[in-house]
């Protein structure tokens, strides 16, 4: 007997697939039977994942696009309705930071930059599909926050702009689940803790990653499966009525 798939015939869109978070939780929605829209500005590693899913006989499609382009964003999710009809589950996974600084050294440019990447580019994805969404009176809408947009933890420094957009995108999702409920669709945030992504393995050293893990309650740093299967939770039947939520996947980094 064939197993029954968690999202068979869903379409998923998942920004940020190139690498990291992304990438894995594109992975994990196709192995349960999403048709996933890969959405990156790197054309090369959108191949890659694209691949690495056709090969476990899984459904994707890459589709370049910088997602803090209003007109790139819209034509996106046109391209995805032409291909594949809807859009049932949205993941608004690009953000992220390169640097720490104090408000002071912190210029304006720099300020906008980061809060556009993580903050309106989910603003922008979630208005082209809510239409969509409301018209089939269906849809779950996902974002990756982070803790430090949940407060100060004493151990790790967080970045000011970065925790200010993600602070923003928690209160995004709980607003916008009061209103979009009536419409059956659900509004959920996930934080993951410190993950060994590509880009955390630039910004933040040998010593200070051993720290977080040592600090965190459960000794241990999670890995981007968890954020994953946290995602594919809130996408599946199981969390029908789950809606204005900011799941915490942290090992005890983060117990509000
Ligand atoms: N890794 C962590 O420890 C951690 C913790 C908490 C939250 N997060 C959040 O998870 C998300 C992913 O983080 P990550 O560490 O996997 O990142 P990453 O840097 O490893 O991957 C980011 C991907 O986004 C793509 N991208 C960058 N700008 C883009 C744009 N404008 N349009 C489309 N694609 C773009 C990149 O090409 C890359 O493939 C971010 O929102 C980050 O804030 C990460």
């Amino acid at each position: 007997m064939t197993e029954l798939k968690k999202l068979e015939g869903a379409t998923a869109i998942v920004t940020a697939a190139g690498q990291g978070l992304g990438e894995e939780i594109a992975k994990i929605l196709a192995r349960e039977g999403a048709r996933v829209a890969l959405v990156d500005i790197n054309n090369q590693e959108l191949q890659r994942v694209q691949s690495d899913i056709a090969a476990f006989g899984g459904t994707a499609m890459g589709f370049i696009c910088n997602v803090t382009r209003s007109t790139e964003v819209t034509a996106m999710v046109q391209a995805v309705m032409s291909n594949y009809s809807t859009v049932d589950i949205l993941v608004n996974v690009a953000g992220g930071f390169t640097q720490f600084a104090p408000i002071t050294e912190i210029e304006e440019e720099e300020w906008d930059r980061v809060i556009t990447l993580n903050l309106k580019s989910a603003f922008l994805c979630t208005k082209a599909v809510a239409k969509i969404m409301m018209d089939q009176r269906k849809g779950r809408i996902i974002s990756i926050a982070s803790g430090a947009g949940v407060g100060p933890r004493t151990h790790a420094p967080s970045y000011l702009p970065y925790g200010a957009a993600k602070a923003g995108l928690i209160g995004f999702g709980k607003l916008l689940a009061r209103d979009l409920g009536e419409f059956g669709i659900t509004v959920n945030t996930v934080t993951p803790g410190t993950t060994l992504t590509p880009r955390v393995r630039k910004v933040r050293d040998a010593a200070s990653i051993e720290k977080i893990k040592m600090q965190n309650p459960m000794r241990s740093l999670v890995e981007p499966q968890d954020t994953a299967e946290a995602v594919l939770f809130l996408a599946s039947p199981a969390a029908r009525y789950i809606t204005g939520v900011n799941l915490n996947v942290s090992a005890g980094n983060l117990i509000v």
